[in-house]
């Protein structure tokens, strides 16, 4: 099981791209499944998230291959299978964005429950009220949701698709992926706003589809007979450029930023601001592909940050934004409002010497001015980026184990911070992950320890 081990303390200097986003491809890559003409995606990230929709996809009768690095085709050759099993969508529960277009095209779907994960349960029960309104009925067997149309194709319908916590992204993906190759109109009221939904609705656009309001909490879907074949490239990952702007601030480096989706991230550079970090972009125009200079002194502010749908503050920067304010100079309060148990990263950064009081879904963040180095656990995808930006700025040398829930978003992400100054590797441990690392060398990377 792969590990890194970082020394921290390394200013970053130079440049750094933000790849493809992960959960942008994810839906784009299902909406393979509505149509018999092939789909080229560009800009598609390396990751194991993006394998696992890679493997389901086949099993569901998609043929995709890679003409170069970045670029997938895919076209659906065998309609027969509809099941994405238990094995797969245990691995990735964003394998339900499958759902949505397999009834809308096949008729039928039968895909695994995804259940909880580390960040807490995850429900789907918006995505089945919506496809239901849409004429979609489900069951429940042997932990599999399956469901039918009846006559065969769905039918446009007013839906409400708020809930408890908001909107649903991926719950939006297979609503709007549905409603295309409905019959009529189809209004989704509270839709996610996420830049996610603007990508897929615009790939959807182009082969065809009849979408307007993407990006807002209406979205208007008239119902089409067929969809065709499309190319698109893929936002940049939001989520990654925001990682990589607390690197530079965590570090008091100067970082320039390119292929960044500033225009989906103001409510970050809103409070990176709050906190003292200097975000310069290149051209005045906001866009989605910016280059931006990151910027940051020694002295970093508190702030107080509440996670929120888009344009909110995003979830998925919680745990990186967590290290930051550790090192900031005073108390900062952090509320989760998406994901409330989204927390077991406060654990790990206490570990480093952070002073965190948490409390339901609110943690209190007592600056440090410094961390220190310790052996820490990933636990989830952006958790483990929060111990990566904090092991960056910590004193001495961390080792983060677990870090495969890393690669399931981040691409070599520590091959492309060591180009940028960092001293960090990737170590492979035994699987009992002793303190005592096997040596294993991977490409470019020097051994951590001698044999
Ligand atoms: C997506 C992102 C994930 C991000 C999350 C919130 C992908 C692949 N993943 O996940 O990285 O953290 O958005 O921005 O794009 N909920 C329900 N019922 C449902 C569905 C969701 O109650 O049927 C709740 C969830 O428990 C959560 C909130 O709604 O509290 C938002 O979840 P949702 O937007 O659905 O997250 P995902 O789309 O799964």
């Amino acid at each position: 099981m792969d590990a890194f081990e970082i020394e921290g303390g390394a200013r970053l200097a130079g440049e750094i791209r933000v790849n493809g986003s992960k959960n942008a491809a994810l839906p784009l890559m299902a909406a393979s499944l509505l149509t018999d003409q092939p789909l080229t995606l560009a800009d598609v990230p390396d990751l194991s998230d993006i394998r696992n929709m890679r493997h389901l996809l086949d099993e569901l009768g998609v043929e995709i291959n890679q003409p170069q690095p970045g670029q997938l085709t895919l076209q659906t050759t065998d309609t027969s299978e509809s099941h994405a099993r238990y094995d797969i969508v245990k691995t990735m529960r964003a394998s339900v964005c499958v759902l949505g277009p397999l009834l809308a095209a096949r008729g039928r779907a039968r895909v695994s429950l995804p259940g909880g994960c580390a960040i807490g349960q995850r429900p789907i029960d918006l995505h089945l009220h919506g496809l239901e309104a849409l004429g979609a009925r489900f069951q429940l067997e042997q932990g599999d949701v399956i469901g039918h149309v009846p006559g065969g194709r769905l039918v446009g319908n007013r839906i409400f698709l708020g809930g408890s916590f908001g909107s649903t992204v991926l719950g939006t993906a297979n609503i709007i992926s549905a409603a295309t190759l409905a019959r009529g109109t189809t209004i989704v009221e509270s839709a996610a706003c996420e830049p996610e939904i603007v990508d897929l609705a615009n790939l959807l656009n182009r082969m065809g589809a009849r979408i307007s309001g993407a990006g807002s909490p209406r979205i208007t879907i008239e119902g089409v007979d067929q969809l065709g074949g499309a190319s698109h490239r893929v936002i940049p990952d939001r989520i990654e450029a925001g990682t990589l702007m607390v690197a530079a601030a965590i570090t008091r480096s100067e970082l320039t930023i390119t292929n960044c989706p500033l225009d989906a991230l103001m409510a970050a550079t809103n409070r990176l601001e709050a906190i003292g970090v200097v975000v310069e972009p290149a051209d005045d125009a906001l866009s989605m592909r910016s280059k931006v200079r990151i910027s940051a002194g020694e002295s970093l502010s508190p702030c107080d940050i509440t996670t929120q749908p888009h344009p909110g503050f995003p979830t998925d920067l919680q745990a990186q934004f967590m290290a930051l304010l550790a090192v900031a100079d005073g108390h900062s309060v952090i509320t989760e409002k998406i994901f409330p148990e989204r927390f077991l990263h406060v654990a790990e950064l206490s570990r480093m010497g952070a002073r965190l009081f948490r409390q339901g879904p609110t943690t209190i963040v007592s600056g440090v001015g410094r961390l220190v180095g310790a052996p820490v656990m990933a636990s989830d995808l952006r958790a483990s980026a929060g111990l990566v930006l904090a092991a960056l700025a910590a004193r001495g040398t961390s080792r983060i184990l677990r870090v495969y829930h890393l690669d399931r978003g981040y691409e070599r992400l520590e091959e492309r911070l060591a180009a940028v100054g960092a001293r960090i590797k990737r170590i492979g441990l035994d699987e009992h992950e002793s303190p005592q690392p096997k040596v294993v060398v991977r490409k470019g990377i020097a051994p951590a320890y001698q044999p």
